[in-house]
C-alpha cells in the first residue's frame, strides 16, 4: 500500500534488520489459532515482535529492544482489510440521505450527480479528497483497502480515477460498469462495449480488478458476464456488486465468473447460499449501506452456518454509505446480521483479506505485514459495546505508526 506513515526512528538500512517491538499487550489477536487460542489465536500478555515491516515473533510480554511500543495492557488486533470501498469522488449526497429518512428510496441513479461533480473537479483536488478519507480510514484502525473507479464513466475520467486511485492502493478496480451514464441513455449496450473495449483498454494498466454493478437499473445478467470475460482476458480479476436491491443474478454471475467477491449479498436465496458455499467467491457484506439506504440487513447468521467464507467492507461512497468506520460496520453486524464478534471481527480482517486474495494481511502470523491496531480498550469486544468511541489508539502499517499523534500515544 502506498502510505505515508510517520518514520519515528532513523535506522541505517545497511546495518541489518530494523527490530520494533509492540509490548505489554493485554490480549492480542493474531487470527493465527496457531498462535494462541480459538479461530481468533488469542494470546495474553504478549509482544509483537516486528522486523522489517513483518511479523517476525509473538512473545510472552517484557521484552527488551531498543525501539519498543507500550501498549499499556491494551488490546491489539490485526488493521482492518476494506475490501469495498470508492473513496474517489467529489461531491455530497446528503439530500438524499435526508429524502430516505422521509421514506424516499434509494435510487442508484443518484450515482450520475456524483459523476458530474467528480467530472467537474481537478486532478488535485480529487487526490487530496480521497487521500483525507484514507486518512479517517486509518485514524479507525484500516491498514489496507480496495479502491474503486466509477464515478468517471468515459475513458478519461475512469483513467483519472484509477490514478489517484492507485495512489492510495495496489487493490485498485475499475468500476466503468457502475452506471449507464446518462449520454448513454437508451444505448447501454454501446456503453457496455465501450466499457469492454477502449475504456479497459486504458484502465486495465492500472488495476488489479474489474467490477460490475449487476441490478435492476444498472447492468443485467449478459452485459455482467460479458464485462467480467472482457476484464479476464485483460488480466483482471472479477469482483461484483450483487443482490443490493433484490433478489437477481449477481451472486450466480460472480461464482459463475469465479470472481474474487460478490458483494452487497442483501438477498440471498438458498440457491445461492449454495453457489457460495461451494465456490472461492467470499461474500462481502455491507451493512452501513443497508443503514443508510434503509434497506433489510442482510442474514449473515445463515451465510456463515451455510459455510459461505465472508466478509465485511465499509462501501465508502457518497450515495449509499458515506462511512470509513469499520468499527460502525462490526457493530451492525453483531446487532443486526446475527453474526458474534468473534466471526465479525473475523470477517472484517482476514475476511477482507480473502475477498483481495491478499495471503499476507489480515492477520498476525509469522511473516505478515505487520499491521495492526492499538485499541483504547482491553478487549475487541468494545468495538461493538461502546459504538460510536474512538477508541483505535494507534495505527501500524507495515510496523510504523500511520501519524505521530500514534506514536505519542504508545509512548
Ligand atoms: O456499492 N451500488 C452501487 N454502488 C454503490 C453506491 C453508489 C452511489 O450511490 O453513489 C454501492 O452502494
Amino acid at each position: 500500500m502506498s502510505h505515508e506513515p510517520a518514520h519515528h526512528h532513523g535506522g541505517d538500512e545497511a546495518a541489518g534488520p530494523t527490530t520494533i517491538v509492540v509490548d505489554n499487550i493485554g490480549l492480542l489477536v493474531t487470527n493465527d489459532p496457531a498462535l494462541g487460542e480459538g479461530p481468533l489465536g488469542l494470546a495474553r500478555d504478549a509482544a509483537l515482535v516486528i522486523e522489517d515491516g513483518r511479523v517476525h515473533a509473538i512473545e510472552r510480554c517484557g521484552v527488551a529492544a531498543d525501539d519498543a511500543f507500550d501498549a499499556a495492557g491494551r488490546c491489539v488486533i490485526p488493521g482492518f482489510v476494506d475490501s469495498h470501498t470508492h473513496l474517489v469522488f467529489a461531491g455530497d449526497r446528503a439530500d438524499e440521505f435526508v429524502a430516505r429518512l422521509t421514506g424516499q428510496p434509494y435510487d442508484p441513479a443518484g450515482i450520475a450527480t456524483t459523476v458530474a461533480a467528480t467530472r467537474a473537479t481537478t486532478d488535485d483536488e480529487l487526490l487530496r479528497l480521497a487521500r483525507r478519507r484514507q486518512r479517517e480510514a486509518w485514524a479507525g484502525g484500516t491498514t489496507h483497502l480496495e479502491v474503486k473507479s466509477g464515478y468517471g464513466l468515459d475513458v478519461t475520467h475512469e483513467h483519472r480515477s484509477l490514478q489517484v486511485a492507485s495512489r492510495l492502493t495496489d487493490d485498485t478496480t475499475f468500476l466503468g460498469a457502475h452506471l449507464v451514464p446518462p449520454e448513454y441513455r437508451d444505448r447501454a449496450d454501446d456503453y457496455v462495449d465501450l466499457v469492454c473495449g477502449a475504456m479497459l483498454d486504458r484502465c486495465a494498466p492500472l488495476a488489479r480488478w474489474i467490477d460490475v454493478f449487476c441490478e435492476r437499473g444498472a447492468f443485467d445478467r449478459d452485459q455482467a458476464r460479458a464485462i467480467l470475460d472482457a476484464g479476464r482476458r485483460a488480466g483482471l480479476g472479477g469482483r461484483v456488486h450483487a443482490n443490493q436491491l433484490g433478489p437477481g443474478p449477481g451472486v450466480q454471475v460472480a461464482v459463475e465468473a469465479g470472481a474474487a467477491s460478490a458483494d452487497h449479498c442483501t438477498y440471498l436465496s438458498a440457491a445461492d447460499l449454495d453457489a457460495l458455499a461451494g465456490s472461492d467467491t467470499v461474500a462481502t457484506f455491507l451493512p452501513a449501506a443497508d443503514f443508510s439506504t434503509r434497506q433489510p440487513y442482510p442474514d449473515g447468521r445463515a451465510a456463515v452456518d451455510a459455510g459461505v467464507a465472508i466478509a465485511l467492507a465499509s462501501n465508502c461512497n457518497p450515495g449509499s454509505s458515506n462511512t470509513t468506520s469499520m468499527a460502525f460496520v462490526i457493530a451492525l453486524a453483531v446487532r443486526e446480521m446475527g453474526l458474534t464478534i468473534d466471526e465479525a471481527l473475523l470477517a472484517s480482517t482476514l475476511g477482507g483479506a480473502r475477498a483481495l486474495r491478499r495471503a499476507d494481511r489480515g492477520h498476525l502470523g509469522i511473516g505478515a505485514r505487520a499491521d495492526a491496531v492499538v485499541l483504547d480498550a482491553p478487549s475487541f469486544t468494545h468495538l461493538a459495546y461502546r459504538p460510536g468511541m474512538p477508541l483505535v489508539a494507534a495505527t501500524l502499517i507495515d510496523g510504523q505508526p500511520v501519524t505521530p499523534d500514534d506514536i505519542g500515544r504508545l509512548r
